[in-house]
C-alpha cells in the first residue's frame, strides 16, 4: 500500500547510531532522510495531508527537529506555523508549561496569543519516547484557548509508554505515526 512504500522509504534514510547520546541508548538520526530530497518530501507530503484531514488551522512544532518537520508541512498545507521552545526562548508573553523526565523536570513555553479560539492545532515532531513533551504541548495549547487536531510524528518508539501518555491530553484527537 501507499502508507507501507512511505514507511520504507523514511525507515531507509533513519539511521540507528548505537550508544548515542549514552551507552545503551540507540539514537534514531533522521539527517540522512532531510539530505534526501525524496524523502523529506515524501515526508512533508504526508505530514501536510494529516493537516488536512484533520482539519488543522495551525501547525505547533516542537524544538529542535519538531520545527524542521513541521514548518514545511505548514507551509505545503497552507498553514502558519507556531514554535513551542525550551523555557527563555521566545521574546513575547508565553504560555509555560513544567513536565517530568526520568531524572527532573523541563519546561517548554508558546507564545501566548499564537493560537487561540477558533484554532485547531496539528502538534508535529520527530520522535514520541515517553510522550511528556508533547503531552506539555497539548497542554499550552488547551490553555491558550485553542482545540487540539491531533499529534503526528515521524517516530513512535513503541517499546515506551509515550502513547498512553499522551492518551488524556489527547481527549480524543488522533496520534498518528508515521
Ligand atoms: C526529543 C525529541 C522529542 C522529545 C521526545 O527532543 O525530538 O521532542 O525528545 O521525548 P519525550 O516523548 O520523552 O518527551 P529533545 O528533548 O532531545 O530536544 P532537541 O530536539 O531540541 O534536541
Amino acid at each position: 500500500t501507499a502508507d507501507e512504500k512511505l514507511r520504507d522509504l523514511l525507515l531507509a534514510h533513519i539511521h540507528d547510531v548505537p550508544d548515542y547520546p549514552k551507552p545503551g541508548v540507540m539514537f534514531k538520526d533522521i539527517t540522512p532522510l532531510l539530505a534526501d530530497a525524496k524523502a523529506f518530501a515524501a515526508l512533508t507530503d504526508a505530514l501536510a495531508g494529516l493537516c488536512e484531514r484533520y482539519g488543522a488551522t495551525k501547525v505547533v512544532g516542537l524544538e529542535a527537529r519538531g520545527f524542521i518537520l513541521g514548518a514545511p508541512a505548514a507551509v505545503r498545507a497552507g498553514l502558519g506555523f507556531v514554535p513551542v521552545r525550551k523555557a527563555g526562548k521566545l521574546p513575547g508573553a508565553t504560555l509555560a508549561q513544567a513536565y517530568d523526565l526520568e531524572y527532573g523536570t523541563a519546561e517548554i513555553e508558546m507564545h501566548a496569543d499564537a493560537v487561540g479560539a477558533g484554532d485547531r492545532v496539528l502538534v508535529i515532531d520527530d520522535v514520541l519516547a515517553t510522550g511528556g513533551t508533547a503531552e506539555a504541548s497539548l497542554r499550552l495549547i488547551r490553555r491558550a484557548g485553542a482545540e487540539v487536531a491531533g499529534v503526528a510524528v515521524l517516530m513512535e518508539l513503541g517499546f515506551l509508554p509515550g502513547r498512553a501518555r499522551l492518551a488524556e491530553a489527547l481527549d480524543g484527537a488522533p496520534l498518528e505515526a508515521l
